[in-house]
């Protein structure tokens, strides 16, 4: 990724990085446990876009470090703004882009998944955790609540009453425990967390990359809106890959008893 707009050479408290079609992300505060303040998320989005925008990459890949993933907001940042000095940053919107990304995001967390971070991992597609990864809303304990999607997107993915609790005692929950609980799809020992995200992130790189936004934005739909309107959004993605070069190569090489060969269009 050198020498682009946007990438390395630019960034404070984030680095990016490439394994053939996987870009990675990973956070770097590690003196504050990873805490998002907001010039970490507005490199974040910059990357991502970035990422997004660029053709050569097929997946993405966050991760922090093995102490954290992330802390949460950055609590320092916070600690003296008033509601109108909130309203006027109104920092939270920065994160809706994160849910616009077209590209598959797998996170690949370790340590603390706090607050923010909780909140940030959510965001994510897929989630691969290593075995120290402890997951919480831990607001209530600061005197507020979560503002970037924690008591939306925690309700939706793992039930009312486990939310409730996690919410309202604002204590971690472990990865097993969150494993069982659907919030991150596996999890593995320490030294092999980010390495399983890549080599997922790889799997699915090999994909044909029009079939996996598609994929990714019926998925999303499916959260937001009602059946009815998932289903007619699935049903119109799925005759649209029809137009693609991919759906001819992929159903041809099938009946030719051979491998596809993808190329995005
Ligand atoms: C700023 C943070 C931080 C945070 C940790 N640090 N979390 N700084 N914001 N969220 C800093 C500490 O101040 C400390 O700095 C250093 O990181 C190491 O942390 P320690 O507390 O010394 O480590 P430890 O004893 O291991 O405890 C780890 C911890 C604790 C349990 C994670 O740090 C903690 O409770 N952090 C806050 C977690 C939290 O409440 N998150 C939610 C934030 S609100 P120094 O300089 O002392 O070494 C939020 C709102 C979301 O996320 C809204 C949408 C974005």
């Amino acid at each position: 990724m050198e020498g682009k707009r946007g990438e390395q050479m630019d960034y404070e408290f984030i680095r990016v990085a490439r394994d053939q079609a996987v870009g990675i992300i990973t956070l770097h505060r590690p003196e504050v446990l990873n805490a998002l303040n907001l010039k970490l998320v507005d490199e974040l989005v910059e990357a991502l876009e970035n990422m997004d925008r660029d053709d050569s990459v097929r997946t993405i890949v966050l991760t922090g470090n093995e102490k954290a993933f992330a802390a949460g907001a950055d609590i320092d940042e916070m600690a003296d703004e008033t509601a109108i000095s909130m309203l006027l940053k109104d920092q939270f919107t920065v994160w809706d882009r994160i849910a616009t990304i077209n590209k598959p995001i797998i996170a690949a967390v370790s340590g603390y998944v706090l607050g923010g971070g909780c909140e940030l991992m959510m965001n994510c597609d897929i989630v691969i955790a290593s075995e120290t990864t402890k997951i919480g809303q831990p607001e209530i304990n600061l005197g507020v609540m979560p503002g970037a999607g924690g008591t939306q997107r925690l309700t939706k993915m793992v039930g009312k009453v486990k939310a409730m609790e996690m919410l309202l005692t604002g204590s971690p929950i472990s990865a097993e425990e969150a494993l069982r609980y659907g919030l991150v799809n596996k999890v593995v020992p320490v030294e092999m967390y980010l390495q399983e995200a890549v080599t997922l992130a790889k799997k699915i790189a090999a994909k044909p990359p029009l079939a996996v936004r598609l994929i990714k934005k019926s998925v999303l739909k499916a959260i937001d809106n009602p059946l009815s309107e998932g289903l007619a959004y699935e049903r119109n993605c799925f005759y649209l890959l029809f137009a693609s070069e991919d759906q001819t190569e992929g159903m041809r090489a099938f009946v030719e008893k051979r491998k596809p060969k993808f190329t995005g269009r």
